[in-house]
């Protein structure tokens, strides 16, 4: 068994999730913001990269054949999607990534689709590279959240889209979309000529009863207009080492994507980055069974402490992802007013408006914490009282 009751002291890391909190929060405030766990990764890969450190030479370094492998026995074994090596490009990160994509499959000015509430930087990074965001709101409904098609195919022809930038599975909105919604979703864009970047970055993190598919394995017709982008980052808690994989197996969009990913400098791996990869997708499955049973676990702490101590509060039905989308209206508070309140509590989450107009009723809060921090962090929460009671 790993133990992810451990609390570790980032002193002198410089991890940005404990960096100083904003105005009005005190010293030790819990940081329960970004999508970074507080657990260390597992210990095969702390090995693996002892081991390489201990080399000593840290020069340039070429893809080696053995990442590649890792990544498609990964994807074979965990996601049952069967890739090839060559199909795959390294990333600096999925952000990188995204504005790749972005700037090789649209011009100046296009629209790009979003799903919202969705990932705020999504919107960030398509105002960024100069195109417009275009929205199709997700639906909630009392048991999760649905797509609208019928709004979704009307924005595609509306805005004339070329890209669609897919969340899969959903952050905020906690949805593993199911093989129906996919094809539905997937059948759209392809009568439409749309591409679609599927960015499946917290695919690890599903629970019993649900199971994810990866967006170009739906059906044998998708992978040709998709880009996927995937990350061990989440998974294993290494987004500080800034590696992303896209997988891109038609041949057209892979060059195009390459062909900007090379003008905007993302070439070459660093070696700490090959070593923890390869560990991580050779030896990390049991680990992260047991990360996301333990996860799992910190929901159900979660959701009986709100129905026995803030029945006002409603938690959005986790079905994957390490972040609890919470409905905060039953307290007579927006999504802002709440994160404001909670952080005067001494407890950083996110108000939800970030993530799309239709989030403003939520927040997000980061369960990938030893459960002592959470129930501490939870104590604190409920003295937050509505202003109007
Ligand atoms: C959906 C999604 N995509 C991408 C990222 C960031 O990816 P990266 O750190 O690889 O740029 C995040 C981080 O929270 C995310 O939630």
């Amino acid at each position: 068994m790993y133990n992810f009751d451990q609390i570790i002291d980032p002193s002198g890391t410089s991890r940005m999730k404990y960096g100083t909190p904003p105005e009005g929060a005190p010293a030790d405030t819990i940081p329960m913001w970004i999508a970074d766990m507080d657990f260390q990764t597992a210990p095969e890969v702390i090995d693996a990269l002892k081991k390489r450190v201990e080399h000593g030479i840290f020069g340039y370094t070429s893809l080696p054949q053995s990442y590649r492998n890792a990544v498609v026995g990964w994807m074979d074994r965990r996601h049952n999607w069967k890739i090839q090596p060559e199909w795959i490009q390294v990333a600096p990160g999925i952000i990188p990534a995204l504005k790749t994509a972005v700037t090789a499959f649209t011009d100046p000015g296009d629209g790009v689709l979003v799903q919202t509430p969705v990932y705020y930087m999504f919107m960030e990074i398509i105002n960024l590279m100069g195109r417009q965001v275009v929205e199709s709101p997700l639906v909630e409904q009392p048991d999760g959240y649905v797509m609208d098609l019928e709004d979704f195919e009307r924005q595609i022809v509306d805005h004339h889209i070329k890209l669609f930038i897919f969340c899969n599975p959903h952050n905020p909105v906690n949805r593993v979309w199911t093989a129906e919604e996919l094809r539905s979703l997937g059948e759209i864009c392809k009568k439409h000529g749309v591409i679609v970047v599927s960015d499946e970055i917290h695919h690890d993190f599903i629970f019993k009863g649900y199971q994810f598919i990866p967006f170009a394995a739906a059906d044998p017709s998708f992978a040709d207009f998709c880009v996927t982008c995937t990350a061990p980052s989440k998974t294993f808690n290494c987004a500080g080492l800034k590696t992303s994989n896209t997988i891109i197996s038609n041949p057209e969009l892979r060059a195009r994507y390459g062909k900007v990913a090379k003008e905007f400098g993302q070439t070459g791996i660093d070696p700490l980055s090959v070593c923890a990869v390869e560990a991580m997708y050779t030896y990390g499955d049991r680990w992260v069974d047991e990360l996301v049973a333990y996860i799992w676990d910190n929901f159900c702490f979660l959701n009986q402490f709100l129905q026995d101590n803030m029945p006002q509060l409603r938690l959005t039905q986790p079905e994957c992802l390490y972040l609890a989308w919470i409905n905060v209206r039953g307290m007579n508070m927006n999504g802002d007013a709440f994160y404001q309140e909670a952080l005067r509590q001494g407890v950083w989450i996110e108000d939800g408006g970030a993530f799309g107009a239709s989030g403003a009723n939520f927040v997000r809060m980061n369960l990938a914490c030893p459960r002592s921090v959470l129930a501490e962090a939870l104590s604190r929460l409920k003295k937050i009282t509505s202003p109007e009671q």
